[in-house]
C-alpha cells in the first residue's frame, strides 16, 4: 500500500457559485471565502435582485470593503435574470465586468420570486448575452407543484435544458450545484458550451443527513440532497478529471433562527471550511490528484479567465470547526460547526 498522503498543494482554488448576501451580515461571511479563494461567482439573489450593471458594479464595491486587509479577492458579478431584463442591459453589463446571469424559474428557492415565469420571455435577453459572451447560470429545477420535489432536476434537463441549448447552442451554460446521475450525465455528454458547478455537500452527504437522528435543518438545501446512487456520480463526475465538471460551493448563509424554524431557509453554510470538505471528498475516492483540476482549473478555463498563480497548502490534520459564526445582528450555525475535520488548510 502507498504512503498516505500528508500534504497537498494546490494552485488557489476559485468558487464559481456563492452567497454572500449584504450589509453587516456580508462582512461577516467574505472573509471566510477571501480566506480560501482568489474570485469567487457571486450570486445576485438580494432582495430587491441584481438586476442592472449599476447595482452590480455597487454591490461589488460592498463586497470589497469586506475583505480583510492585505487580502487579495476578486467578486466576480451576476445579474438576475427576469421576465422583463432589458436586452440593451446586458451590453452595459458587459461593459461593467459582468460575467454571467443567474436564472431562477420562479419560486424555486431562496429570494426567487421575481424569478423567471417562462425561459421563452427571456430569449431576446439571452440572445444579447450569446452574442456579447456572458454565461448563463441555472438553478436548474422545474417548480411545478406536481413534480416529486426530488425529481425536479431531472425534469428541467427535459422540459428547459434541452430546448433552451437546441435554441442558442453557443450560449454557455453551467448547470449549478447539480446534484443528480440524470445531471452528471447530460452535463459528461453534452458539447463545450455546457459545464457544471457540484458543492461539497452534495458530494459528502445524501439525503439520510437531513432525517438521520431527528430532522437536521442545516443539510437543507435546493436542489436537495439525494439518494446515495445520486452522490455517487456526482463524486465520479468531480473526480473524473472531465473539464465540464468544478467547484461552487454554493454556501448560502441564514440566520440559524430561520433555518431552525416551522419552515426553514433551504441553503447550507460551508465558505468556512469549503476547500477542506472538498479535499476529504476527493480524498474518499482516491482521488486527491484529481482535486486541483476541480478546484483551480476547470472553472477559470471554462470561463476564459486566467487561472490563478498563487498557491494553497492542504494538511490532513484534525480540527474542530466552529459551531457558530456571527452573522450580522444574528449568528449562523455552518454546516458541521463543532465537528473534527480531517483536512486543515495551512496559513
Ligand atoms: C440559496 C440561498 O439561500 O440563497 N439556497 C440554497 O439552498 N442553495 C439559493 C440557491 O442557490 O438555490
Ligand atoms: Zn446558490
Amino acid at each position: 500500500m502507498s504512503p498516505q498522503i500528508q500534504t497537498i498543494t494546490l494552485t488557489r482554488p476559485d468558487d464559481w457559485h456563492l452567497h454572500v448576501r449584504d450589509g453587516a451580515a456580508m462582512r461577516d461571511v467574505v472573509p471566510h471565502t477571501a480566506a480560501q479563494f482568489a474570485r469567487a461567482i457571486i450570486m445576485p439573489n438580494l432582495k430587491p435582485p441584481v438586476t442592472t450593471a449599476q447595482q452590480a458594479l455597487a454591490y461589488r464595491e460592498r463586497i470589497l470593503q469586506a475583505v480583510p486587509e492585505g487580502v487579495s479577492f476578486v467578486p466576480l458579478m451576476t445579474l438576475y435574470l427576469t421576465d422583463n431584463l432589458a436586452p440593451d442591459e446586458i451590453a452595459r453589463a458587459h461593459e461593467a465586468g459582468v460575467v454571467a446571469l443567474k436564472l431562477y424559474p420562479a419560486g424555486a428557492t431562496t429570494n426567487s420570486d421575481a424569478g423567471v415565469t417562462d425561459i421563452r420571455k427571456t430569449y431576446a435577453t439571452l440572445e444579447a448575452m450569446q452574442k456579447h459572451g456572458l454565461k448563463l447560470l441555472v438553478h436548474g429545477e422545474v417548480t411545478n407543484a406536481d413534480i416529486d420535489l426530488f425529481d425536479r432536476e431531472a425534469v428541467f434537463i427535459d422540459r428547459h435544458l434541452i430546448p433552451l441549448r437546441r435554441d442558442f447552442p453557443e450560449l454557455k451554460i453551467v448547470f449549478e450545484h447539480i446534484t443528480t446521475r440524470e445531471a452528471a450525465q447530460y452535463v459528461a455528454q453534452a458539447d463545450r458550451f455546457v459545464a457544471a458547478t457540484i458543492t461539497a455537500h452534495h458530494l459528502l452527504f445524501n439525503r439520510n443527513a437531513i432525517f438521520v437522528g431527528g430532522l437536521r435543518p442545516h443539510y437543507y438545501c435546493l436542489p436537495v440532497l439525494k439518494r446515495e446512487e445520486h452522490r455517487q456520480a456526482l463524486v465520479q463526475a468531480a473526480t473524473s478529471g472531465s473539464p465540464k465538471f468544478f467547484l461552487g460551493t454554493d454556501s448560502a448563509p441564514h440566520p440559524a433562527a430561520l433555518k431552525e424554524h416551522a419552515s426553514g431557509c433551504a441553503g447550507c453554510y460551508t465558505a468556512h471550511a469549503a476547500i477542506e470538505m472538498y479535499a476529504e471528498a476527493f480524498d474518499a475516492a482516491g482521488a486527491l490528484d484529481r482535486l486541483e483540476g476541480f478546484a483551480s482549473f476547470h472553472g477559470p478555463d471554462f470561463y476564459g479567465l486566467p487561472r490563478n498563480t498563487g498557491r494553497i497548502i492542504l494538511q490532513r490534520q484534525d480540527w474542530r470547526s466552529s459551531v457558530t459564526v456571527p452573522f450580522g445582528e444574528a449568528e449562523l450555525k455552518p454546516l458541521r460547526g463543532g465537528e473534527v475535520l480531517p483536512w486543515r488548510l495551512m496559513p
